[in-house]
C-alpha cells in the first residue's frame, strides 16, 4: 500500500506531528503548527544539520540574524525588483495559477487547468512574493520593512563581522537556521510549500577561481547528508537548473529532488551565487566588502557557494520516507521507520500490567532514561496497542517490565522495525539504548 499525502496529513494530525494553523477559526491557509511529536522531529532535523555543517567543519561558524532587516537589503539583493512569480487568473472560476506551472498546451489556448474553459486566463502579471509590513507607529512608505524571504541575506550583510570576530579566513562558511516568509501564489501539498517556513542555509565564501570544485564538494556533501538521516537513496536525484530556471543571483544551480507522492520535487538547492550578493551590498551600502588575502597579497570579492534546505520540507521528506503500512498475519500496522536520531521519542517504557510493583519499576526506568533522551511512559491499554501507538510515532524502542523483571532485574527491548524482542539487564539500559540510537 503506497503512501499518499492524505495518509501523511491524517497521521500527522492523529499523532500530533503537524496541525493546520488556527484550525478552530477555520484555518489560516498555507501555515502549519507543529505538535508535540512534530516539534521534536523538527528539532532533531535541525540538530543533525547543525552538527554536520558547523560542528564537523572547523571553517564553518553559526549565525542567528534578525528576520527584519534594513529595507535597502532587499533592493540590493534584487528581491524588490525580481522576486516575482507570473500570476494568472481565470475569469470564469476565479482560480489563480502560476503561469510557469500551467501545462504549455493549455497555456497556448489560455485554457484554465481547473474549470477547463478555453480563453479564460488573463495575461500574466508579475507578483512580488515578499510580505511587507511597517516598522514603528506610522504607516508611511519610509517605514516599510519586509519579512525575509530567505535567510541568506542576513549572512551576507554580517560576513565581515563574523569573519573578523571569529578569525576565519577565506575559504570559510556561515550557517544559519531560521524562519523565512513568502506570499506564495500556489502554496499547498501540506508543509511542502507554505507561506511561513524555516530554512537551513550555509554560505561558503571562496576565491572565485575555486568555484567549480567547491560547488562539486558541497553538491556531493549535501546529497550524502540525507543518507546519514536515513532517507532512501533511490528516492533522491539531482536536477540541474536550465537557463530559464536559474534564479537572478545564480550562475549554476542543482536541486536535490525527492520523489514525493506528488512527484519528483525540490528538497534542497545548491547554488553558485558568484560575487553577485557581496558586490550588490557593497554598491548599495557604500561599504568595502572585499577580502584581502595576506598570503597571495590579492584583493577580491569572494564568490559564494550556497546550500539551502527547507526544514519543513525535510520533515515532510522524513515522514513520507518513513511511512509504511505493513500487512501482518492478523492485522495491518502503520509504522514510521524514522532514523532513531530523528525519532521524536527514543524509547517508550511499559509495565506489562498495572500491579505487582511493575509500574514503580517502569517509572524508575523512565526517570533514569529521561536524563539521556526523550522517553515516554505508557501504562494504558493492552501492550499490543501500546506498541502500535509507538510504531505510528516512530519510537524505535519499547522497554517492557514484566514478571521476569521482578525475579532477575531484566527487561525486554522491542525493536520497532523488526518487532523482535531481546532481554537485557536493567542496569546499563541507557548505554545499550544510546548505542542502538547513535550506531
Ligand atoms: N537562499 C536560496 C533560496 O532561498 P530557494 O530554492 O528559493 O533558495 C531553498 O529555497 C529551499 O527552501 C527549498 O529547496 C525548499 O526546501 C525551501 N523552501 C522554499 N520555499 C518554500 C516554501 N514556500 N515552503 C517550504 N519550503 C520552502
Amino acid at each position: 500500500m503506497s503512501v499518499t499525502m492524505e495518509k501523511i496529513v491524517s497521521l500527522c494530525k492523529r499523532r500530533g506531528f503537524v496541525f493546520q494553523s488556527s484550525e478552530i477559526y477555520g484555518k489560516l491557509n498555507a501555515c502549519y503548527d507543529y505538535g508535540p511529536l512534530g516539534v521534536e522531529l523538527k528539532k532533531n532535523v535541525k540538530d543533525a544539520w547543525w552538527r554536520s555543517m558547523v560542528y564537523e567543519h572547523e571553517n564553518i561558524v553559526g549565525l542567528d540574524a534578525a528576520i527584519l532587516m534594513h529595507p535597502r537589503v532587499w533592493e540590493a539583493s534584487g528581491h524588490v525588483a525580481g522576486f516575482t512569480d507570473p500570476l494568472v487568473d481565470c475569469r470564469q472560476c476565479k482560480m489563480r495559477f502560476r503561469e510557469d506551472e500551467i501545462d504549455p498546451q493549455k497555456w497556448e489556448k489560455r485554457q484554465c487547468p481547473n474549470c477547463g474553459n478555453k480563453g479564460s486566463l488573463t495575461e500574466p502579471r508579475q507578483f512580488n512574493l515578499m510580505f511587507k509590513t511597517h516598522m514603528g507607529p506610522v504607516e508611511e512608505d519610509a517605514a516599510i520593512v519586509y519579512l525575509r524571504p530567505e535567510t541568506a541575506q542576513g549572512i551576507y550583510v554580517n560576513y565581515k563581522n563574523v569573519m573578523d570576530s571569529s578569525r576565519q579566513k577565506v575559504p570559510f562558511g556561515i550557517a544559519q537556521i531560521g524562519k523565512a516568509f513568502r506570499n506564495e501564489i500556489t502554496p499547498g501539498n501540506f508543509i511542502f510549500r507554505t507561506r511561513e517556513f524555516e530554512q537551513m542555509e550555509m554560505q561558503f565564501f571562496i576565491h572565485p577561481s575555486h568555484d567549480e570544485e567547491v560547488f562539486e564538494y558541497w553538491k556531493e556533501k549535501r546529497f550524502s547528508w540525507y543518507d546519514s538521516i536515513g532517507i532512501r537513496k533511490e528516492k533522491r536525484r539531482f536536477h540541474q537548473h536550465g537557463e530559464g530556471e536559474l534564479a537572478h543571483y545564480a550562475k549554476k544551480a542543482f536541486d536535490i529532488q525527492y520523489e514525493y507522492p506528488i512527484g519528483w520535487k525540490e528538497l534542497e538547492g545548491i547554488h553558485n551565487r558568484t560575487d553577485y550578493d557581496l558586490s550588490r551590498h557593497q554598491e548599495y551600502s557604500g561599504k568595502d566588502l572585499s577580502y584581502f588575502d595576506d598570503t597571495s597579497r590579492e584583493r577580491f570579492i569572494p564568490y559564494i557557494i550556497e546550500t539551502s534546505a527547507g526544514v519543513d520540507r525535510t520533515v515532510l521528506t522524513c515522514l513520507v520516507d518513513a511511512y509504511e503500512e505493513q500487512q501482518l498475519e492478523k492485522d495491518t500496522r502503520i509504522v514510521m521507520h524514522l532514523n532513531p536520531i530523528l525519532a521524536p521519542c527514543k524509547a517508550a517504557v511499559f509495565p506489562l500490567v498495572n500491579r505487582d510493583g511493575m509500574p514503580e519499576i517502569a517509572h524508575r526506568i523512565t526517570d533514569d532514561l529521561k536524563k539521556h533522551f526523550s522517553v515516554f511512559y505508557d501504562d494504558s491499554g493492552a501492550v499490543g496497542r501500546r506498541y502500535r501507538r509507538q510504531d505510528e510515532a516512530g519510537t524505535p524502542f519499547c522497554i517492557t517490565v514484566d514478571s521476569q523483571t521482578l525475579q532477575d532485574d531484566t527487561v525486554t527491548i522491542r525493536d520497532r522495525d523488526s518487532m523482535q524482542q531481546d532481554r537485557v539487564p536493567m542496569q546499563g539500559l541507557a548505554a545499550i539504548l544510546n548505542d542502538r540510537i547513535w550506531q
